[in-house]
């Protein structure tokens, strides 16, 4: 039987996955902050978007694509950044930048991720997209940008929603430290997931590969404070400006919900990512839905606006682009698929986004995808 049949949703999938991974692996994928309430406020905002299907206009052939920063996506989604993709499964990040590039649509690498610009250069095709966690030294900030841009990522991302570590309880709770010490306790969730053992233990612990240049990624000042801390500085107006001029591909600038900062960003930047960081950072904050109308009046109707945020179906893809979004990103379900299936799984994640949509676009009578699905109005 076909992973269609067997596992035809998002949260089919979600469910394999948490079975297959050691507890404190799910615990770092799939928690937020505080008491987390922003992501089922993130999901139930979506819920309660409806879309009215319009009667009579006969069965479109729905176009998936979508044009944005001068490049054309067959597909309205891609890859968010995750840090330590590799921890979820080894080797993720080659594995979901293949994927990306399969399909043409864009990977978001972290800084904090498992692996470097360099070593998924062969790999991610021309859908490299680089995210920034802000180094406060202008010279490794400019060592950064090279190494993304001649490794070929010909987008930069500048996320503005961890300008602190946040407390992430449920982590503490799970005895999750960061990096990564390997306790009894650990090593007793790991050995009950022999799958995931062997194969991490076959490529090695995964670290902070993109930092070790810069300094030492197994030391610790405190629980939170890796490298990554370590190195970054909250960044603000000014390194946006200085970032502009120094990056001279597309610059997006992550984690914005307010029109005020959307607005001041649309003139500086390329696209605003509208983003709680799926409710790690910050458990009041509201959902990227819900904000989405007034940030799109605040920009404007034709600057680019991304949105992520506990999506799980193409359907919520489309609610996010009736509330304004012209692009929407994934975070922790391409990692469902990885941790479920491997390589086959991050695919099937991609078919079963794309299959909602063609089936929703015919019900909506939608040929096309602009922000606002104006044609359903028309
Ligand atoms: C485990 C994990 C690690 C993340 N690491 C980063 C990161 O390094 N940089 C970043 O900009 N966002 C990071 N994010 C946020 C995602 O890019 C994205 O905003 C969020 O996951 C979207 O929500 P979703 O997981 O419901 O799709 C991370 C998210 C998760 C779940």
């Amino acid at each position: 039987m076909s992973l269609d049949h067997r596992f035809p949703a998002l949260d089919d999938i979600r469910r394999r996955a948490r079975r297959r991974l050691p507890r404190f692996v799910w615990e770092y994928l799939d928690s937020g902050t505080g008491d987390e309430t922003a992501m089922p406020r993130a999901m139930a905002a979506l819920d309660a978007i409806t879309l009215v299907p319009r009667a009579l206009g006969g069965a479109p052939k729905p176009d998936l694509s979508v044009r944005m920063m001068g490049r054309d996506y067959p597909l309205p989604f891609g890859f968010a950044p995750v840090g330590m993709s590799g921890l979820v499964w080894p080797d993720a990040e080659v594995t979901l930048a293949r994927s990306a590039a399969r399909h043409h649509i864009p990977f978001g690498l972290s800084t904090v991720a498992a692996q470097t610009p360099e070593h998924l250069a062969p790999h991610i095709g021309d859908q490299g997209w680089f995210q920034l966690y802000a180094p406060g030294q202008p010279e490794i900030r400019r060592d950064m940008l090279a190494r993304a841009r001649d490794s070929g990522f010909h987008t930069l991302i500048l996320t503005a929603d961890v300008p602190v570590p946040s407390r992430r309880e449920r982590l503490h709770r799970a005895g999750v430290t960061n990096p990564m010490r390997m306790t009894p306790r650990i090593l007793a969730q790991a050995a009950m997931h022999p799958a995931w053992a062997l194969a991490t233990l076959r490529s090695g612990i995964p670290t902070l590969k993109t930092l070790e240049k810069y300094g030492d990624t197994r030391t610790s000042r405190s629980g939170t404070e890796h490298i990554g801390y370590q190195l970054r500085t909250a960044p603000d107006w000014a390194y946006l400006e200085t970032l502009r001029r120094e990056w001279d591909g597309a610059l997006v600038v992550k984690g914005v919900l307010h029109p005020g900062d959307a607005a001041r960003i649309s003139k500086i930047a390329d696209a605003v990512w509208v983003s709680g960081h799926g409710g790690r950072q910050f458990d009041a904050g509201p959902a990227p839905a819900t904000v989405l109308p007034a940030i799109r009046a605040a920009v404007g109707p034709s600057f680019p606006v991304i949105a992520d945020g506990a999506v799980r179906a193409g359907t919520d893809i489309l609610r996010l682009m009736a509330m304004g979004a012209d692009f929407v990103m994934l975070g922790r379900a391409p990692h469902w698929g990885l941790a479920a299936f491997g390589a086959a799984g991050v695919d099937h994640v991609v078919h079963v986004l794309r299959a909602g949509l063609i089936a929703d676009m015919g019900q909506l009578g939608l040929g096309r995808l602009v922000a606002g699905l104006d044609q359903t109005a028309g």
